[in-house]
């Protein structure tokens, strides 16, 4: 079988599996554990903030995050395809109680205007009590739903300007940063600088096992650690999968171009089968999205499975693949014969489902 469901689905290597054998620990609870520390301090250090703090997920570092910069009530500015809005579990409602104000972002990506728009204009006949307060923006780079795309860094850079303009604090979701930097040069610091708070994930491209990081000033670590802690996310010898972490962060960035190139390969190989929808150009990082308009994308996916590859359906029409760190050149080839098998026994039927309510439904 070959899954190319999610980077997340990556084996660690036996490097890293060393690492985390041999890994010194304490009670992080406590502050004891040394190589939490040390992973910790790398972080902070690479995306130039003053402290960070190691949690199990992605998910976790996130809605801790708002958590922290809001109290209930507040409105917070997502992306109409963040993955933090839609894609965890209602934690924005259900944990930090926020009230979400959507941006329409194309591919995830938005504009200053939107977020001038969504914040409003204040004027002294209209009491600033009615609406709900705007506290958060939150960013995501790259962007997931918007098939890995890169946010241009002027842009994002203007973005920011325009919410901190307004006395809005700043969230970038870098669960993916590092394919942000691997495909443009731009380092994780320079996107960093332009938020309060970063949020990276070790779990996906980087190849560990577990765990996130959210990074930020020192005084809000402090306050974001007690959310963890909290919501039961204080744990104990945490060492030993920080130590998969800390290898990551150290060994797997390099490397995250070759995803980029077993991305691009594939798109290209399935850009011209019959009823297969995919600009190859936005495939910009190591997330293939596309469309299928022979037979409705969660059958399509399940023929492709009966013939040993394993990708995600998203809505109605859409597909996700992701290469990582395990996949080799030759299993997207591999890959790529499949889908073409699949797609050619279906031709006829190409374009019959296109135009329907194939493009409308929602796709993760
Ligand atoms: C952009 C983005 N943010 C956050 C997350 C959440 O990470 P986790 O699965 O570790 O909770 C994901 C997971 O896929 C993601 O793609």
């Amino acid at each position: 079988m070959i899954d190319l469901r999610s980077d997340t689905c990556s084996q660690p290597t036996e490097a890293m599996r060393h690492a985390m054998a041999t890994a010194p620990v304490g009670d992080d609870v406590y502050s004891d554990d040394p190589t939490v520390k040390r992973l910790e301090r790398e972080v902070a250090d690479l995306l130039g903030k003053e402290d960070a703090v190691y949690m199990v997920t992605g998910t976790m570092t996130n809605q801790v995050a708002i958590r922290a910069h809001t109290e209930p009530g507040d409105a917070v500015l997502f992306d109409q395809n963040a993955h933090v809005y839609i894609l965890e579990g209602g934690a924005p409602a259900a944990y930090a109680g926020v009230l979400p104000r959507l941006l329409p972002g194309v591919r995830g990506i938005f504009n200053a205007g939107d977020v001038e728009a969504a914040i409003g204009v204040p004027h002294r006949f209209f009491p600033a009590t009615i609406p709900a307060p705007v506290r958060l923006l939150c960013l995501e780079n790259t962007h997931n739903i918007g098939g890995g795309k890169v946010w241009p860094l002027e842009q994002l850079k203007a973005v920011c300007d325009a919410g901190r303009a307004r006395g809005v604090k700043l969230h970038l979701d870098g669960a993916r940063l590092w394919h942000a930097t691997a495909a443009t040069g731009i380092a994780e610091s320079e996107y960093a600088r332009h938020f309060d708070t970063v949020s990276v994930c070790f779990s996906k491209g980087l190849g560990a096992p577990v765990g996130s990081a959210l990074a930020g000033s020192r005084e809000f670590i402090a306050r974001a650690r007690r959310f963890k802690q909290q919501i039961g996310g204080g744990f104990r010898q945490a060492g030993i999968i920080a130590a998969g972490a800390l290898y990551a962060l150290q060994n797997n960035r390099a490397r995250l171009i070759e995803d980029h190139e077993n991305a691009r390969l594939l798109a290209e190989g399935i850009a011209s089968l019959p009823g297969i929808e995919i600009d190859v150009n936005a495939v910009e990082t190591n997330i293939v999205r596309f469309v299928v308009t022979s037979l409705p994308a969660g059958e399509f996916v399940e023929r492709l499975y009966e013939k040993g590859l394993y990708v995600l359906p998203s809505g109605t029409d859409g597909v996700r693949a992701i290469p990582y760190l395990n996949i080799t050149k030759a299993q997207v080839q591999e890959a790529i014969g499949i889908i073409a098998s699949v797609a050619e026994a279906y031709a006829e039927k190409a374009g019959v489902m296109a135009g329907q309510a194939a493009r409308g439904g929602a796709g993760y």
